[in-house]
């Protein structure tokens, strides 16, 4: 494949859409993926640290975290333009129309929850990511979602992220060509599970949050009763 092949290609309609769906479905890879090193916070701070720190420790990991932003960068970029352009061919009064035949919250929505997982992801990287880590990744997770604050940021992220998969999966498939009346509905309802797996990420900031209460809860009742 050349580059002059690769730069038609994305001057086409569908070549744009195609790159979505790519990249797409690699940010949901990584989410899944995201999501299941995250769980280990439930195992323990010991679990939770090692597992971060042999991650880290790979000496291909500065390698992949530039793959990794330039897949967003480009999502983000693609989306932009498909976006845009979508704006500009539009027939009139279509935006009203939008939500008629067919569409579900999903698929109307998909700018909004776009817009709204990039504000998130970026404070997440703000708080998480290009911060001082010498208190240890588990102390620095647990005590952030202590916060009520932090934690509802987290779960209105989560909850854009799930919207945002329920069309944004199933669509990227369709787009590549994979469309089939017998495989067709388990994309759909793979979709669907995997972007209902995004509330985990809600789940694990919402447990620290009511964990703290809870605690509270119980020293309130001790001094209480005594
Ligand atoms: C419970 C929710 C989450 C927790 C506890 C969490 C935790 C973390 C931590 C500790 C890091 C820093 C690792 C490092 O410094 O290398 C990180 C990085 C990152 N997170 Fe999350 N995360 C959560 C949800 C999400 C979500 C929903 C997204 C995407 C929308 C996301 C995307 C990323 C990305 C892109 C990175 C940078 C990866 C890297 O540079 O290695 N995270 N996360």
């Amino acid at each position: 494949m050349n580059i002059n092949f690769i730069k038609r290609f994305v001057f086409t309609s569908i070549g744009r859409k195609a790159v979505m769906a790519a990249t797409g479905l690699m940010l949901g890879g990584f989410m899944l993926f995201h999501l299941a090193e995250n769980l280990l916070l439930f195992k323990g701070e010991a679990a939770y640290n090692t597992w971060v720190d042999l991650l880290l420790s790979n000496p291909a990991i500065p390698l992949l975290e530039l793959g990794l932003a330039a897949v967003f960068l480009t999502h983000i970029f693609f989306g932009a333009w498909v976006q845009i352009e979508d704006w500009l061919n539009a027939p009139r009064g279509y935006e009203a129309r939008k939500w008629q035949g067919g569409r579900t919250i999903g698929s109307a929505t998909m700018l909004y929850t776009a817009i709204l997982i990039l504000a998130y992801l970026i404070y997440h990287m703000l708080t998480f990511r290009f911060v001082d880590h010498s208190m240890g990744f588990y102390q620095m997770v647990t005590s952030a979602f202590r916060n009520g604050l932090f934690t509802a940021i987290y779960i209105g992220g989560a909850v854009a992220l799930v919207i945002h998969l329920t069309h944004g999966l199933q669509s990227a498939f369709q787009t590549l060509g994979v469309n089939h009346p017998k495989y067709t509905p388990f994309i759909k309802t793979g979709g669907w599970v995997v972007a209902l797996l995004m509330v985990g990420f809600a789940m694990i900031s919402l447990y620290y949050l009511l964990e703290l209460d809870l605690k509270c809860a119980d020293s309130v009742y001790q001094v209480t009763i005594q």
